[in-house]
């Protein structure tokens, strides 16, 4: 089968380890199946992996994607759950301490065909296209559980998003817009702060600008570059959720004096359950919120979508389609 995958790894230049060619069908162990990927987007991870940041030279090579959309054994138009955890685990799949997500130990989605336990197979609804659904296992999960289940955001709270243009961000974006949430955006290029508020933002920044208001709560995907300005963003007892580093994990300042004194949280969150799933596609289907696509493109063309990721020259999500 068709697929595109990590051959190499390298920090400096990640896409030059990335392959389109030829690789077995899956093989399918019990209590696992097959699905026929039609749609599969791109996540930070997937250019991570290429980095050899979660993954050992000699798991090589591996499949890249952790998100798809498809047609399941039985001819059922599914959702693939993206976190493969231990069989035995009961409770939060992503608490499970044996959890790995697609691309990291096993095979992803960036194929004609992905192998994954029956129980991540998640009914697509037919509201949403396969396109749509594959921008939501990873970074929308990720944002709807950052929001919703880490960081208890109410309706009529005020929220801050530190970055506009990437997969989490513009999920940040329209989710809380959705849930009747009051949301700052900062985004480095103005083009893209003029296009968050297209989406739903109420008012946009340049990185590190002074807010009319101070906020109840921040998400934080960047790191070192905006964890600064996120701590002093928050209003005395607020929480900054945190889900990624993109710009690197140590911050020149952490902060902890603010921290303390103002009585701030700061709460870690990663991925999303199965449930955390079921609830996102309800949100969509009940709200008519749709994830934003940069581009759909052919897995033919792996490695320029890589490349629009790799240099910031995306504004949503980038989909493969088969
Ligand atoms: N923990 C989890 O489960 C989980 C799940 C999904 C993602 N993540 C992590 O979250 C991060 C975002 O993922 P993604 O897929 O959304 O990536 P992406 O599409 O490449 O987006 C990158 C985002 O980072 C912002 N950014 C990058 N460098 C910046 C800098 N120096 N200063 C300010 N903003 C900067 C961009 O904002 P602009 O609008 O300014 O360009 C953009 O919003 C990644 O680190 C990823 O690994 C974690």
């Amino acid at each position: 089968m068709l697929a595109v995958y990590a051959q190499s790894f390298s920090a400096d230049d990640p896409i030059s380890g990335l392959v389109l060619g030829e690789r077995p069908d899956p093989q399918v162990p019990d209590g696992w199946s097959t699905v026929r990927v039609k749609a599969a987007s791109l996540n930070h991870h997937d250019l991570w992996s290429l980095r050899g940041v979660g993954l050992k030279a000699d798991q090589l090579p591996m499949i890249l994607g952790c998100d798809a959309a498809g047609i399941d054994e039985d001819g059922n138009e599914v959702v693939v759950h993206a976190i493969v955890g231990d069989p035995a685990w009961r409770g939060d799949e992503s608490l499970d301490p044996k959890r790995t997500l697609l691309s990291e130990k096993h095979d992803g989605t960036f194929a004609d065909l992905v192998a994954v336990p029956r129980r991540n197979l998640i009914p697509k609804p037919a509201a949403l296209s396969f396109a749509e659904a594959a921008c939501l296992p990873t970074a929308w999960l990720t944002a709807y559980r950052m929001l919703f289940s880490r960081g208890r955001v109410k309706p009529g709270e005020t929220v801050l998003v530190q970055g506009a243009g990437g997969g989490v961000a513009t999920a940040l974006i329209t989710l809380a817009r959705a849930a009747g949430v009051k949301v700052f955006v900062t985004g480095r290029d103005e083009a893209k702060r003029q296009r968050a508020l297209d989406i739903g933002a109420h008012e946009v920044f340049e990185p590190g600008a002074r807010l009319p208001q101070r906020v109840d709560a921040v998400m934080e995907t960047v790191g070192r570059a905006t964890w600064d300005h996120s701590v002093k963003s928050l209003r005395p007892g607020g929480r900054v959720v945190i889900s990624g580093t993109t710009s690197g994990p140590q911050p020149d300042d952490a902060q902890l004096t603010r921290i303390f004194f103002l009585q701030l949280q700061v709460i870690g969150s990663t991925m999303g359950t199965a449930d955390e799933l079921r609830g996102l596609l309800t949100m969509l289907e009940s709200t008519g919120a749709r994830p934003l696509i940069d581009r759909e493109m052919p897995m033919e063309q792996a490695t320029d979508a890589f490349t629009a990721m790799a240099t910031g020259d995306v504004f949503g999500k980038i989909v493969l389609t088969r």
